[in-house]
């Protein structure tokens, strides 16, 4: 599988799965650009893939529009579109605070709808695509996690949509829907004991993934090998949702 000659944005590109990912693009030979909003953090992952970095907060258009316009620029286009930023909450919805809805909906899924209309023309450009980082918990109930389910759902059902609005201009759009992933995000979670005899209870595969273990099947969606694969949501659960 190749990504050679592939122009690819990759947000939250700094860490977890998105780290991951730009790595897998980088080794696979697509010219990437990581987009985070931390500038060193940023600056150490560019310095370290050899790619890009440009400076943006997904919830913010007019910088998800300057960060298409930056990798058009300096990859000359753009092929391929990640979006991964995003941000976890597992609280249930009488205990969460109103604030903490609309912070996940503006990263999670108000972010992911920001990428794909700056992106879209530029894709129709070039044929490209977009692969949306979901969750299982866009395809199932996700255990006290009200605003992170409901933005997922949303990343989930947006990814079916915009793949029928768009597979007529060639511009194919997935997601994949991971289980949980040994990452910053879940750091505190995974050192529970209570929630790693959960999560063995509800994963077949009985552990977490690693990055590495979702970045391939990024990679893949990305590639011309899925070149019939449009609006498809693919669990890499380790059996969550199967069972
Ligand atoms: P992470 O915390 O390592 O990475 C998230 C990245 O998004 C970070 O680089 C962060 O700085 C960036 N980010 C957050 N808010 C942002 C904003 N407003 N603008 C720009 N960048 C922003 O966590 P992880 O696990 O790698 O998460 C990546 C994606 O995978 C997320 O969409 C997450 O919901 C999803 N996911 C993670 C799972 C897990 O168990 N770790 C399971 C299923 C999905």
């Amino acid at each position: 599988m190749t990504l050679e000659g592939k122009r690819a944005v990759v947000t939250g590109g700094t860490s977890g799965i998105g780290r991951a990912t730009a790595t897998r693009f980088c080794e696979a030979g697509a010219s990437v650009v990581v987009a985070s909003r931390s500038e060193d953090a940023g600056r150490q992952v560019a310095e370290e893939l050899g790619c890009e970095f440009f400076q943006t907060d997904v919830r913010e258009y007019d910088q998800v529009v300057d960060l298409v316009e930056y990798a058009v620029e300096t990859l000359g286009g753009l092929d391929v579109l990640v979006n991964n930023a995003g941000i976890g909450s597992v609280t249930s919805v009488e205990e969460m605070e109103l604030e903490e809805w609309d912070a996940v909906i503006a990263t999670d899924l108000t972010g992911v709808m920001h990428g794909t209309k700056a992106a879209l023309p530029h894709l129709r450009d070039s044929g490209g695509c977009i692969v949306n980082v979901a969750s299982i918990y866009g395809l199932v109930g996700g255990h006290g996690a009200a605003s992170y389910s409901a933005a997922k759902g949303g990343v989930v059902n947006f990814t079916q949509q915009v793949a029928i609005d768009y597979a007529r201009d060639g511009i194919r759009v997935n997601s994949v829907c991971p289980g949980f992933v040994d990452t910053p995000m879940t750091d505190d979670l995974l050192e529970s004991e209570r929630f790693q005899s959960f999560l063995q209870t509800n994963t077949p595969m009985n552990r977490a993934a690693q990055p590495e273990e979702i970045a391939p099947v990024i990679a893949f969606l990305a590639s011309d090998d899925a070149s019939y694969v449009t609006g498809a949501n693919v669990p890499v659960d380790g059996g969550w949702t199967a069972h």
